[in-house]
């Protein structure tokens, strides 16, 4: 049973309290931080949270606290990170890890030096359809990955500050991107190196510095790629999907927008519908439990399960470094309209042989390329021939 310092009463404060505060189980947010009085005070009493301070130092030093959650904006992790290694806490701090690597390396740096707990709260890697596929591609129903495309699209954040590029670090890639760059290493592999970008970024639609609009493709040691898009500007809600493509199979999973539950009200909507949700009458995309299908609960379990059991947990902030050395490669990609090296000063993961498939022969001469089925019924082989590497057809069944 843990009792936990909050820090932010925003959007994840919320998220993140519900996920905490709703469960029979034992851990609750025992002291909570904001710099706004009354938010943080309403906040305590709408949560039945029994400290509330705007002194974020003495909410990370409460003597009755032994885990940190930082939920405040980008510019404020790397302080309190700092100050909750320094407390001896263990300490959990949400998406990105920081507004660039060297800020994530010095998060790294300094919760390595204390020897505390860390997590990098990376929700989406948790949701109940990414676990549940993390499985299949672990047990090898999709072979070697090959391709992983993620997505999250919405109309723009909900806080002044996320449109600042100096206090997010960037716009809408490192906003979301942060999540689908996860997204693609968890199914990829961890151990897979990261080594170089291509990225596009552009404003397309809002008043501001920041990019509204990504797409980056990150090329791995084993020739995978991973493929992120984001947008602050999409209409419809918040579309969040994944696609994964291997040798053997294919995953196509839809988070958040279609996903069989869907509502029609000529009346109004009358109440939350969901995250990012557009419009008040019409076809409506609710869902169910939105806190479960964000990954919430599970990531918290995995978290505090590691920490009782002086593991570590599925995500760390070296994961959250390394999503920030992607990131800072894509916005150097954008710029420079080239392919960019992912520049990581430290790299821990082990090399991975790739596994590549014996070749399948056909009489002697060729290897098969691959086997198609006619709309007239017979079957076709596309053949290589071995001394040549002329490509062939054979038709081989009527
Ligand atoms: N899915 C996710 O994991 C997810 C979703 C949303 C936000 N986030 C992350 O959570 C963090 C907070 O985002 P949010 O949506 O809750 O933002 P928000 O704007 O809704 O809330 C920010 C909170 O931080 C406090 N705050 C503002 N300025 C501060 C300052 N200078 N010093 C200390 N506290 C300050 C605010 O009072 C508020 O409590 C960001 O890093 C964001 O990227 C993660």
């Amino acid at each position: 049973m843990h009792k936990i310092t909050m820090l932010g009463t925003g959007l994840i404060g919320l998220f993140y309290t519900m996920t905490l505060n709703k469960r029979r189980g034992g851990d609750r947010v025992h002291v909570v931080y904001s710099p706004t009085e009354k938010h943080v005070q309403s906040f305590a009493q709408d949560w039945g949270i029994p400290k509330w301070t705007t002194n974020m130092a003495e909410a990370i030093n409460d003597p009755e606290t032994d885990v940190v959650v930082v939920g405040l904006p980008n510019f404020v992790h790397k302080e309190a990170v700092i100050m909750a290694a320094e407390a001896g806490k263990a300490v959990l701090c949400t998406k990105p890890l920081g507004r660039n690597a060297a800020e994530a390396k010095a998060m790294l740096d300094a919760v390595e030096k204390a020897g505390v707990f860390h997590g990098y709260l990376e929700d989406l890697v948790y949701t109940p359809k990414m676990l549940k596929s993390l499985q299949f591609v672990k047990n090898g129903a999709l072979g070697r990955i090959l391709w992983v495309r993620s997505r999250e699209t919405h109309g723009g954040p909900h806080g002044a500050w996320f449109w600042d590029p100096q206090l997010a670090g960037g716009g809408a890639i490192v906003d979301m991107g942060c999540h689908c760059i996860e997204i693609a290493r968890n199914f990829i592999g961890k151990d897979n190196r990261p080594v170089e970008v291509m990225c596009w970024a552009d404003t397309l639609v809002h008043p501001i510095e920041s990019e509204d609009h990504g797409i980056g493709l990150i090329r791995f040691e084993s020739g995978a790629v991973g493929q992120f898009e984001v947008s602050w500007a999409f209409r419809g809600g918040m579309d969040l999907r994944d696609e994964v493509a291997g040798t053997e199979g294919t995953i196509w999973v839809d988070h958040f927008l279609r996903t069989g539950f869907e509502v029609f009200t000529a009346a109004g909507r009358k109440g939350y519908v969901s995250e990012k949700a557009e419009g008040e009458t019409g076809w409506l995309f609710p869902v169910g439990d939105e806190v479960h299908e964000l990954g919430y609960p599970h990531m918290f379990d995995d978290m505090l399960n590691a920490l009782d059991s002086n593991q570590e947990p599925m995500e760390t902030f070296y994961d959250g470094y390394v999503v920030n050395a992607i990131m800072d490669a894509c916005y150097r990609s954008a710029q420079s309209k080239r392919w960019e090296p992912v520049e990581l000063e430290v790299w821990r993961g082990k090399p991975q042989p790739v596994e590549k498939k014996a070749p399948v022969e056909y009489e002697g001469q060729y290897i098969v390329i691959k086997e198609e089925h006619m709309p007239d019924g017979k079957t076709k082989l596309l053949l290589k021939d071995k001394a040549t590497n002329r490509i062939i057809e054979k038709v081989v069944s009527k």
